[in-house]
């Protein structure tokens, strides 16, 4: 039994026929978060620079964001860069610091077009003034969309956002404003980076690795893991579908019975 668990493939929990695949338009998980993970692995199997493998990465974004959109998904969040990938080699984080202007020069017409919001959650202040500058202008002209939110977590970590959200509170309880016995969870979620946005409903990560790096440790207390051990430049619409019609079969229970 335990052999049987130990060798148990990452990829769905058990695979669907093509009947159990077809979606319930009435239950689209809300929010998805994706840490997108394999590039580097991607690109080494076919003797390429893993550089190339965050390019193809960035196509493999473009499609899975339109299929989001159009399957009515509420918020799209895509983990772009944590605060422990500034120890990457300079080449690999300048080439990842390129790929937001990139990305948005060819779709934000197309993002605009199908009212998707650009939202971003990290700390912008240590980017690159060119990365900082192409995201904010994509925020800035995507404000008043109010379809899909399409949320780039660039320089996110979670311990970071919690010991701002807790330096924020206690300066807020320092000055009077709020009193200790005000803190509730709606005080430290309005406090992180995350404020207004649901928590995730679906976490997907590709490429076989089962670990949250960091990533939303608050906000996906409830949500639903997904893994698949296909690597992020091979991730299709179809995989994609096949994490949510997982989801569907799920049962959430928040702790109930
Ligand atoms: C993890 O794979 C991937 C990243 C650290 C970067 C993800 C970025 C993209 C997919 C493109 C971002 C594009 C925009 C528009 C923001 P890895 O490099 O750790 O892969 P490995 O584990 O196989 O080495």
């Amino acid at each position: 039994m335990l052999k049987k668990w130990t060798n148990r493939k990452t990829e769905t929990d058990y695979p669907l026929s093509e009947e159990q695949k077809e979606l319930d338009p009435h239950n689209i998980p809300n929010h998805v978060a994706i840490i997108m993970d394999g590039n580097g692995r991607w690109a080494k199997k076919r003797g390429l620079p893993r550089v190339a493998g965050h390019r193809e990465g960035m196509n493999v974004i473009k499609k899975i964001v339109k299929r989001s959109s159009r399957l009515g998904v509420g918020v799209l969040t895509l983990y772009a860069f944590s605060t422990e990938n500034w120890k990457r080699p300079k080449p690999e984080v300048d080439f990842l610091m390129r790929l937001p202007e990139r990305f948005l020069k060819s779709e934000l017409p197309k993002l605009i077009e199908e009212n998707v919001q650009v939202r971003i959650t990290g700390s912008r202040e240590a980017l690159p003034g060119h990365t900082r500058e192409a995201v904010e202008q994509a925020v800035e002209d995507t404000r008043n969309n109010d379809g899909m939110v399409l949320n780039f977590a660039l320089n996110y970590g979670s311990r970071n956002e919690m010991v701002q959200a807790i330096r924020q509170i206690y300066s807020r309880v320092e000055s009077g404003e709020i009193t200790i016995d005000d803190v509730s969870e709606e005080t430290v979620a309005s406090a992180l980076m995350t404020e207004g946005l649901d928590d995730p409903d679906l976490l997907i990560r590709t490429s076989g690795e089962i670990r949250l790096s960091n990533f939303m440790l608050w906000q996906l207390a409830y949500a639903e893991f997904w893994f698949t051990d296909v690597l992020w430049p091979d991730f299709t619409e179809h995989h994609f579908e096949e994490a949510l019609a997982v989801y569907q079969k799920r049962t959430r229970r928040y702790g109930g019975v």
